[in-house]
């Protein structure tokens, strides 16, 4: 890798970005340096699911360095949760101040707690010190308005943060709009912090927009952009590739990727809903990709699915992201 390489982190995407996603990824592609997990909610001091932690186990994510994330909003759940993740090995564990769905933010988790500045400043304030790893937080402008972000950036440099992950849009806006890059630059202008940037990398040139715009960014952190474009991250720092192939190794990952979900996933039902949630962002970088992808987001059983995503391949589409 080139010294000056960017450093490609896959953003967490609850649903998809599990740890049998990428390590199925890491096998396939090239170009992401690391993983920011889907978050792990705190959930009282005796429940921590199994399952949850798996996902995060150093053992069984060694393609890809994962760092673990937290959804919580009391302190002692919180530090009860990232002592666990430190006993697996884990030096640094991520805060999940951004998550936008209006379930989770009424209970002031995710996004609902940016309101709150005070109630952050708190947390942090017992939080810290009693977590025997570093803290990043992962955030947006704010809940209901952009303006919220300065006095969210007063509260951070405060702590002795690792890092902030910024998704320059607000929790209500959820995807809408675009991401605002005047807010992300003065957010970052006003913070003693190092910042990553995240949201709307979709190809080269959103990302050249903003790595020339933010000459302080060397971290970037990419979620949806991978899913719709696997390659995106190669292409990104130039890894050469025959492009004849691009169709083959698509496919390769996707037979790969069927076959790690099958082995765990119990239900064709659930089996296909999996699969069908990554067409939904993978389908649209097709060309003409309306009537054969559809035709894949109706299968009904597992025996229609592999048939009709044989089919689509088959016919030779032009992948066109
Ligand atoms: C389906 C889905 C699931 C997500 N799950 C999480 C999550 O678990 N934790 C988190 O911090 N962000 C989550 N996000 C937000 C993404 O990590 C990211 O901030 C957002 O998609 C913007 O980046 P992108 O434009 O590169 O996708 C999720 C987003 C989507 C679309």
């Amino acid at each position: 890798m080139d010294k000056k390489d960017p450093i490609l982190i896959l953003a967490p995407l609850q649903g998809f970005t599990d740890v049998t996603f990428r390590n199925v990824y890491a096998k396939h592609f090239s170009g992401l340096d690391a993983a920011l997990a889907p978050f792990i909610s705190t959930m009282g001091q005796q429940r921590l699911k199994p399952s949850r932690l798996r996902d995060v186990d150093p053992c069984l994510n060694q393609l890809l360095p994962v760092t673990p994330q937290i959804l919580g909003n009391a302190a002692e759940d919180f530090v009860f949760l990232a002592r666990r993740l430190a006993d697996m090995g884990h030096n640094l564990v991520n805060w999940n101040l951004g998550c936008p769905h209006s379930k989770i933010a009424k209970k002031e988790r995710g996004s609902g707690l940016l309101l709150f500045p005070e109630k952050i400043d708190a947390l942090l304030d017992r939080i810290i010190p009693d977590i025997p790893m570093a803290l990043s937080v992962k955030i947006r402008l704010g809940r209901k308005s952009r303006e919220e972000i300065h006095g969210l950036i007063k509260v951070f440099d405060r702590h002795d943060l690792d890092h902030i992950i910024l998704h320059p849009r607000t929790g209500i806006q959820m995807y809408q709009g675009t991401a605002d890059h005047d807010a992300f630059g003065a957010a970052m202008a006003q913070s003693r912090h190092t910042f990553v940037y995240n949201g709307d990398i979709t190809d080269i040139r959103s990302f050249n927009k903003v790595k020339n715009r933010f000459n302080g960014i060397s971290r970037f952190m990419i979620g949806r952009g991978i899913l719709s474009n696997p390659f995106l991250p190669e292409d990104i720092k130039s890894v050469l590739g025959d492009p004849d192939k691009r169709l083959a190794r698509l496919q390769a990952f996707h037979d790969d990727l069927l076959a790690a979900y099958s082995s765990i996933i119990s239900g064709p039902g659930h089996l296909t809903g999996r699969m069908k949630g990554f067409w939904n962002y993978l389908g649209p970088s097709f060309k003409n990709h309306k009537k054969p992808v559809k035709a894949i987001l109706k299968s009904t059983s597992m025996p229609a699915y592999t048939d009709n995503v044989a089919q689509f391949f088959a016919a030779q589409p032009v992948f066109a992201p």
